[in-house]
């Protein structure tokens, strides 16, 4: 059994050019190293008041070279479910804002990497161990606004899904067409600003909805069929938006009630090809987020809603049909697996999610498939931090050869 004989931090820097903390994990018998584990932590912008909080960089560093490495040493590595338990001990907070969730999520992700390691497997063959597994779907930004592109657009995502795709591989191809069409048109339109955050297009829209015309534009441009090739996912974060009672899009000069911004997106609903609508409403708006949930016959997705957290999840009753899995939102490996698997329990769908700062770290495409997670959103169609895990989820298909189970794209979003 390989034991962890070193954790170690280092600052290194992320897609926005702001430390973040790595960390790596060394594992061995008795002091002979045999593997090792690294990780990244990401950090977000437009984050929940409920996700775990993170130090700065330099503590949660020395953190990790310190009492964690102490707290760590001599255990096994093959147990994350115990190694996870040990440093939420150790952190003692329930905001891990003690050790900082930066380093936790760092050292537990390492943690994986280094068991994978020594048992010679890619990380989502050991975690899925003999179950067969399928690729997600994935959820790719083209436009980008909100906190990630300076308000310019309302809305923080515009995204596609490929739900007619064969394959994880064909669905990057549609995606590569669709994102070129964009950028002709937005060329074209003298309305191309460069690209935001997280990879998608900044553009000069004259309102949030010409974006979601633009966008089934440029799916048509692309030779794919809106709505039945490729349709449209948003992500609102609306917590964002929210002041004094209501919901604020600066870019149509416009505050909407709960009751005005349900009415909206059902009208958006009827008049594009949308499948899936994140954070609709703020963080707090329980009921209004209910009552969208029962109206909207989509995939309604709680990220900053939820947090990652199972025990939210439990009490949600009705609000949101599907979580975002976000393990720096929560903490640690263990933690977001637990709220996978209440999401599963109840019936939910789920999507694993990059943040909007991000590195060359590509463990959630392994969470995605090792743990059978049906979605996986990365942020867009550039920038190498999103490009990297884009290609490692190629790799991983190709790995698998005709041995994955069905690709389901088809079957999770049938119109
Ligand atoms: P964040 O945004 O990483 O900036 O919080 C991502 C999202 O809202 O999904
Ligand atoms: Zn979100």
């Amino acid at each position: 059994m390989a034991r962890i004989i070193e954790v170690r931090g280092r600052r290194v820097w992320d897609s926005r050019g702001r430390p973040t903390v790595e960390a790596e994990v060394i594992v061995g018998r008795g002091t002979t190293p045999l593997a090792s584990g690294r990780a990244i932590a990401p950090a977000g912008a437009s984050t929940g008041s409920g996700e775990a909080k993170s130090v700065d960089v330099p503590r949660a560093v020395q953190n990790i070279n310190t009492r964690i490495r102490d707290a760590l040493r001599a255990l096994s590595v093959s147990d994350q479910a115990a190694l996870d338990r040990r440093l939420i001990e150790l952190d003692g907070t329930a905001d891990k804002s003690r050790l900082g969730a930066n380093a936790i999520v760092a050292v537990s992700l390492a943690c994986a990497h280094a068991a994978a390691a020594a048992a010679k497997m890619p990380l989502w063959r050991h975690l899925a161990g003999e179950r067969r597994v399928a690729l997600p779907v994935p959820q790719i930004q083209i436009f980008g606004g909100g906190a990630h592109a300076r308000g310019r657009v309302d809305v923080q995502d515009y995204m596609v899904i490929c739900i007619g795709a064969g394959s994880f591989a064909e669905a990057l191809e549609w995606t590569a067409q669709v994102y070129a069409a964009a950028g002709a048109r937005l060329a074209k339109k003298g309305a191309l600003q460069g690209v935001a955050d997280e990879g998608g297009y900044w553009p000069a829209f004259k309102s949030n909805e010409e974006a979601l015309a633009e966008l089934v534009g440029a799916i048509a441009d692309a030779g794919l069929e809106p709505g039945v090739d490729v349709s449209i996912a948003l992500d609102l974060a609306a917590t964002q938006l929210y002041r004094g009672g209501s919901y604020h899009f600066a870019l149509d000069g416009r505050a909407l009630s709960a009751e005005q911004l349900h009415a909206m997106l059902l009208r958006w609903i009827e008049s594009y090809p949308i499948v899936s609508i994140e954070d609709p409403f703020a963080e707090h708006d329980a009921e209004a987020m209910r009552a969208f949930t029962e109206a909207a016959p989509i995939q309604v997705v709680g990220d900053d809603f939820f947090v990652t957290r199972a025990a939210k999840l439990r009490n949600a009753q009705g609000a949101c049909n599907a979580v975002l899995l976000k393990p720096n939102q929560v903490g640690t490996v263990t933690e977001t697996l637990a709220c996978w698997e209440a999401a599963r329990a109840m019936g939910y769908g789920a999507i694993i999610s990059a943040r909007s700062g991000e590195t060359e770290d590509v463990s959630i495409v392994h969470l995605a498939v090792g743990w059978g997670v049906p979605q996986l959103k990365v942020g867009g169609f550039s920038r190498s931090e999103r490009m990297a895990k884009w290609n490692e989820g190629l790799r991983i298909e190709g790995a698998l050869g005709g041995k994955a189970l069905p690709y389901p794209a088809r079957k999770l979003f049938r119109r």
